[in-house]
């Protein structure tokens, strides 16, 4: 078989190893010969193709992004998108795709696979809210560079006697903001899945003063002020209908200041949490996202995506694994509020 790989959306820690776990065993066990599309769906769509064997895998398990590159081009927004795919794949010589990507990039495999196109899917995402998967690769990178972040924040806070503010990604999921937040021991942690009572934010970081030390608040970027508590600004939209999120690090960051009279400075995380050496753990996980997925293909499956549940690796139909998103279940948050504070 002649099997194409793509990764698209934003990068993430552990894409690399995907990679490399499907073209070594491929090849290795199963015989496989492989392409490589370029930048996510633009490649199939517009039919950049790139080399790919083992030697364009060596070395590259420990390498943040993805050597195939990634975007956000949405070929279900293109004019005639799905048949320049179906022309392009055709031309290549490709009997089977595997599409490494989150939300979005499995959105268009899943119609994809049901026009008939073999698709095999690898979840990923740093915001690990994707709902058929108890976990994605990147994300527990993401959350180890934000507590890195978060432990240094601490003694310079303490020193300035300063409320700090680490704005964090996940979009419309508060998993890092709720796992860096409880392992880097916050003080305050906001999530998009619950609207925030600034004037509650601001009486947390007066208690922290006043028990001698100084306050870190993460915020996801996605979080919300409760109703007419505060306005935020529009943000623009990407090819997917998206908005891009950012900039509530900076409201908190004023309105903490005017509010409290403690000097307050923010820090946005950004593109630092997708970037550098995937955890063991993501390693580990991308690997067997990897293997799992060449057996998919190779067996003949398509329509479906590799997902951990518990600890062990499952197959799931594509369209079951976009359906919903998984956010933060307000339980989980109220066993963080215990160290507000
Ligand atoms: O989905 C991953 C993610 O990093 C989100 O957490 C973030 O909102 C978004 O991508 C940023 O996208 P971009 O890299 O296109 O600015």
């Amino acid at each position: 078989m002649r099997i194409g790989v793509l990764t698209g959306g934003g990068d993430c820690p552990g894409l690399n190893a995907v990679i490399r776990a499907v073209v070594r065993k491929g090849s290795e066990v199963y015989g496989h010969e492989f392409v490589g599309f370029r930048d996510g769906w633009k490649g199939p769509l517009e039919g950049i193709t790139l080399e790919l064997g083992v030697p364009q895998v060596r070395g590259i398990l420990p390498r943040g992004g993805t050597i195939l590159g990634s975007s956000r081009t949405n070929p279900l927004k293109v004019e005639g998108g799905v048949e320049k795919i179906q022309t392009n794949l055709k031309r290549v010589g490709v009997d089977a795709l595997i599409a490494i990507g989150g939300e979005d990039t499995l959105g268009v495999a899943t119609q994809l696979a049901a026009l008939g196109i073999n698709v095999v899917g690898v979840p990923k995402t740093i915001d690990n809210d994707l709902g058929a998967t108890d976990y994605t690769f990147g994300f527990d990178t993401a959350v180890q560079i934000a507590v890195d972040a978060i432990d240094r924040l601490h003694t310079t806070a303490e020193s300035h006697h300063r409320a700090l503010i680490v704005e964090v990604m996940g979009r419309h999921a508060g998993w890092i903001a709720l796992h860096s937040g409880l392992a880097g021991g916050a003080n305050v942690i906001l999530i998009p899945e619950r609207p925030f009572d600034i004037d509650a934010v601001c009486a947390y970081v007066k208690q922290r003063f006043a028990r001698q030390f100084a306050p870190i608040i993460v915020v996801a970027e996605g979080a919300q002020p409760a109703e007419g508590s505060l306005a935020l600004q529009e943000a623009e939209l990407d090819a997917f209908g998206h908005v891009r999120l950012g900039g509530i690090g900076y409201v908190l960051e004023r309105e903490i200041q005017a509010r409290t009279g403690f000097e307050s400075r923010q820090t946005v995380l950004g593109h630092v949490q997708r970037g550098g050496t995937p955890t063991a753990y993501d390693r580990v996980l991308a690997t067997r996202f990897g293997l799992h997925a060449i057996d998919a293909v190779h067996e003949g499956d398509s329509g479906v995506m590799v997902a951990l549940r518990g600890t062990d690796i499952v197959r799931v139909q594509l369209s079951e694994a976009t359906k919903e998103l998984k956010t933060v279940p307000l339980e989980r948050y109220a066993e963080a509020e215990v160290f507000f504070g």
